[in-house]
């Protein structure tokens, strides 16, 4: 039986506003039946319009309806046929309605202040309307160059934030529509709007370099649709004779520098009878687009966890948090007090570390008026912080009046994962918290310094990882539209940026290839073949850029490149320079982008295309096996990024080569004793080529290593997001030195895909998942691991736990999935819809010997609680011997570990050899497996 059935149309389950008029439709049906399968689906409409589509399609179906109308609302419900020929009972109702004005409907001019004194001055916008007759339904359709809070006498028309968000603005402006029926009963009314510059005003680039690239002033456009009970219509679209004035409370504001509020004993605007001046009509009129993904919104308010008082006497409130929007401050006060808030993610000996910010101030200015309680929380412009230093408070301070309001876009979250383990639990909880504050809007690379661009190769590394936690589909979508308005203003050369605010554009490898593996990302986990067909010239012109930039299909080591950017070893101020070359980086690149080029063109019935592809795809990797890899299975490069490049791309696909290119990686792995060694390009691939090859328990260790550099050092540094660098902060509490330091950048958490796909066994083997392979691993080091994943087809939920020599295994099969389930000692099998259990045997780890300074370092390494004693005796003895003696070793020579401690003062190696014969013989298996490397 179905338990439950629910209908979406195109992207969004937070609104019922479409942009396309003919919709696709998905559905997911609950059911507790084993293998149930759908054979047919019946679509109604409320005006009785039926469809009946036979088989099992249930995901972006094609609209099977006449196109909708501007305006024109449905309400669709859908009922399932399953296999017996059993119809379910129809789901709940979907409204769905058209949002987009056809470009010639659409009148409103974008207008702003007449005669602006300050560059990128707020201001506030209104005229008064009349609705003389009963409406049957009003709506508003709103874009601004910058961002813009609507209001119908006084109260905001939505929920939304910072709308309608950041689009390349020469290409693209994206529209709101919002249904104000409700507010405008027959009578006067007063529509306006409060408008700050954002995005569009915001300066862009480096240091000096920084300037206003779209825009000096901001500008909005309204357009109200009102359609009478007597089938009369009527349009009111913005013009220069509305009335605009500078804001008078917003007096400046930036998504960088803050904003500025004052607030004023006088009422507020909307009821103010003065006449203002007439607006003036921003010099560009781009006519825009109705929006199709969810817009920003406040998702969450935190509250102060603790008052901080700085060695220099400030105040400091913490939020313990690293979290993305701004605060909302309720407080009386005598007029005129004015509160100051800076905002930093860390402390830097117990003051606001702002050093990381650069060119953004991130400071609040707040005025008040002596009115009684004021609230303020500043619309235009959010920060990344923890910390918040407030000064000129009034009086006492209540901490309780003092919020922490999170905001991103509004997309449905999806994953969640599980495991008894409290560090890895909270890198997980990281990785949440840093996509969230870096899907605002766009993809952006950090939240809090004068960057928070669209970077393509950050949003490309994190595409799987970002699609397993939260339902992107519609969010990237998005942005894949202006990476593409982009990449063709550059002759097929897709920016790094996106949208380009450096307005020159060259090919940079893993970056530029957002083109090809976005889209294709999105196209595997939401089965959004459309987006994958409109995406199939733009990727083509990218590997042709890529190919021209190689010279042919060859190597591409001709061009500037970031490389495996941000690799642990490099300089804190040369963060390209990795052990991976460059031009392995690239080639391995150019021939990803064939072989996703080809997969997309046969998907859109391009044959002759995906060949060429094809063709090409093998002539790169030949030149890349010949020039990079050796016979023996080593490389060039003899780093991990580069031997993961050449396996999971499915460059090197001669078994042996493969099996010697995986034993090398591990054995580099066991070299630099399980501390990560990649930058972003071989972060998200080093787990999965171990883990291909059954290096489990090097995956383990190089996963739970909590020494710097690894995953885990900066959770144990009190790290509540994914920092940029692997040290952001240094193990002795000091900011890292590079000018580039954030402390919420998603890219290194692209492991987290592989948790959920290989860890719990969610690894998706069909489109929209609708069919996975369940091959937990049980890792070592972890006693379980659980997790919960909405898909396309329905809910998978996946477990494992360790218990009484026993490892206890769960699948739950969605109504529209299968699994291929792979356990250790079973035979393979499928599952089909419903839960699904077993049990197999635990199997126990060699306990090996005891071990002492005479055992070779090889061994040492191996043995999570010897080699974490080693270190710590070093470590008490001097800070920083540890690390180095772990960097000047190679961890797999039988060499003694006395011989390797050569350099080390005498008493110190007596210390060391103590400890070791302290640890006695091996501990029994099961602490071991609890320990961290
Ligand atoms: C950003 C990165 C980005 C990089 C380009 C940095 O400033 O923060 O995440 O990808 O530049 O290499």
């Amino acid at each position: 039986m179905i338990t439950a059935l629910r209908l979406r149309a195109e992207y969004r389950t937070d609104s019922p506003w479409v942009a396309v008029a003919r919709p696709r439709l998905s559905w997911i049906a609950e059911t507790d039946d084993p293998d149930w399968a759908q054979s047919a689906a019946e679509i109604t409409l409320d005006d009785g319009r039926s469809t009946v589509v036979e088989g099992a399609d249930h995901v972006f179906v094609a609209w099977p309806f006449a196109s909708l109308a501007p305006r024109e609302e449905v309400t669709a419900r859908v009922r399932l046929r399953d296999a017996l020929g059993a119809w379910s009972e129809p789901s709940d109702p979907c409204r769905i309605r058209l949002g987009s004005v056809p470009a010639e409907d659409w009148r409103a001019r974008l207008i702003g202040l007449a005669e602006p004194t300050d560059a990128a001055q707020p201001f506030i916008v209104r005229r008064t309307i009349t609705v003389d007759r009963p409406l049957a339904s009003a709506t508003l359709y709103w874009t601004a160059l910058g961002a813009a809070t609507v209001r119908i006498d006084g109260r905001p028309i939505d929920d939304t934030v910072l709308s309608p968000g950041w689009t390349s603005y020469a290409d693209r402006l994206v529209h709101e529509s919002v249904e104000v029926t409700s507010r405008l009963a027959p009578g006067d009314h007063v529509l306006g709007a409060e408008v700050t510059g954002a995005w569009y005003t915001e300066s862009y680039g480096f240091g000096e370099e920084a300037r206003r690239v779209y825009g000096d002033q901001p500008s909005v456009a309204l357009q109200l649709h009102l359609l009478y009970e007597d089938g009369t219509e009527e349009t009111i679209a913005s013009t220069p004779e509305w009335e605009a004035a500078a804001s008078p409370e917003v007096i400046a504001s930036g998504l960088y520098e803050g904003e500025t509020i004052v607030h004023s004993a006088a009422g507020p605007w909307w009821a103010d009878s003065s006449q203002w001046p007439s607006a003036r009509e921003a010099s560009e009129q781009p006519v825009p687009v109705a929006r199709f993904s969810e817009p920003v919104r406040r998702i969450e308010e935190l509250q102060v966890v603790e008052v901080l008082t700085t060695p220099s006497g400030r105040t400091v409130l913490d939020f313990g948090q690293n979290l993305v929007g701004r605060l909302r401050l309720d407080v009386e006060g005598p007029a005129g007090t004015t509160i100051i808030a800076r905002h930093a993610e860390v402390l830097e000996d117990g003051e606001l570390a702002v050093r990381p910010l650069r060119r953004a101030t991130s400071t609040d200015t707040f005025v008040l008026s002596g009115e009684g309680r004021e609230s303020f929380e500043p619309a235009g412009t959010f920060h990344g912080f923890r910390y918040a230093e407030i000064t000129g408070w009034p009086g006492a301070m209540d901490p309780d009046r003092i919020r922490a309001v999170v905001i991103h876009s509004d997309m449905r979250r999806t994953g969640s994962f599980r495991t008894s383990h409290p560090l890895l639990q909270r890198l997980h909880e990281n990785v949440v918290w840093s996509m969230r504050g870096n899907f605002l809007a766009l993809p952006t690379d950090c939240p809090q310094r004068d960057e928070r661009l669209g970077w393509t190769g950050d949003a490309q590394i994190f595409a799987p990882t970002a699609s397993t936690l939260y339902d992107c589909n519609g969010f990237l979508a998005h942005w894949l539209v202006d990476l593409r308005a982009c990449q063709a203003r550059s002759s097929g050369v897709v920016p790094t940026l996106v949208p380009n605010v450096f307005g020159f554009a060259w090919p940079a490898a893993g970056w530029g290839d957002a083109a090809t593996v976005v889209p294709s990302v999105l196209a595997d986990r939401f089965d959004d073949d459309q987006l994958l067909h409109d995406s199939v010239d733009s990727m083509t012109a990218w590997v042709q850029v890529e190919l021209e930039a190689a010279g042919g299909a060859g190597l591409w080591e001709s061009t500037l490149q970031f490389g495996d950017w941000l690799d642990p070893a490099a300089p804190a101020d040369m963060a390209g320079a990795a052990k991976t070359s460059p031009g392995i980086v690239a080639t391995a690149y150019l021939f990803r982008s064939l072989t996703l080029l080809a997969e997309a063109a046969a998907r859109a019935d391009r044959i002759e295309d995906a060949a060429w592809a094809w063709e090409r795809a093998a002539e790169v990797r030949e030149a890349f096996l010949e020039a990079y890899v050796a016979p023996s299975g080593r490389m060039v490069s003899d780093a991990p990024t580069a031997y993961a490049l050449a396996l999971r791309f499915g460059i090197a696909v001669d078994p042996g080569t493969r099996a010697a290119l995986a034993a090398r990686l591990a054995e580099v792995t066991r070299r630099d004793a399980f501390h990560i060694s990649t930058g972003f390009i071989g972060t998200p691939l080093v787990l999965d080529a171990l883990s291909d090859f059954g290096y489990d328990a090097e995956a383990s260790a190089l996963l739970l290593q909590t020494r710097v550099p690894s995953w885990l050092y900066p959770v144990t540094m009190g790290a509540t997001t994914v920092w940029e660098r692997w040290d952001s902060m240094l193990p002795d509490g000091t900011v890292n030195p590079g000018e580039m330091t954030s402390f919420n950048h998603y890219a290194l958490g692209a492991v987290v895909d592989w948790l959920y796909r290989r860890v719990a066994g969610l690894e998706p083997i069909e489109r929209g998942y609708a069919r996975v392979r369940f091959a937990p691993i049980a890792l070592p080091g972890l006693d379980d691991a659980a997790v919960e994943l909405d898909t396309p087809a329905g809910r998978y939920s996946a477990s494992w736990r360790r218990h009484d020599g026993r490892i206890d295994w769960t699948l739950t099969v969605p109504a529209h999935g299968r699994a291929d389930v792979v356990l250790p000692g079973l035979a393979s099998t499928e599952a089909g819809s419903g839960h699904h259990a077993w049990s197999t045997a635990n199997p126990a780890p060699n306990p090996g010997s005891a071990l002492s300074l005479w055992s070779p370092v090889a061994e040492i390494v191996l043995s999570p609680p010897a080699y974490r004693a080693v270190m710590e005796a070093l470590e008490s003895s001097d800070p920083g011997l540890a690390d180095l003696v772990r960097r000047r070793t190679d961890w797999t020579l039988r060499t003694p570990l006395a011989a390797a401690l050569f350099s080390v003062p005498a008493s110190v190696v007596d210390t060391v050899g103590a400890v070791l014969d302290a640890l006695g013989p091996p501990a029994p298996a099961a602490s071991v497996q609890e320990d961290d490397h």
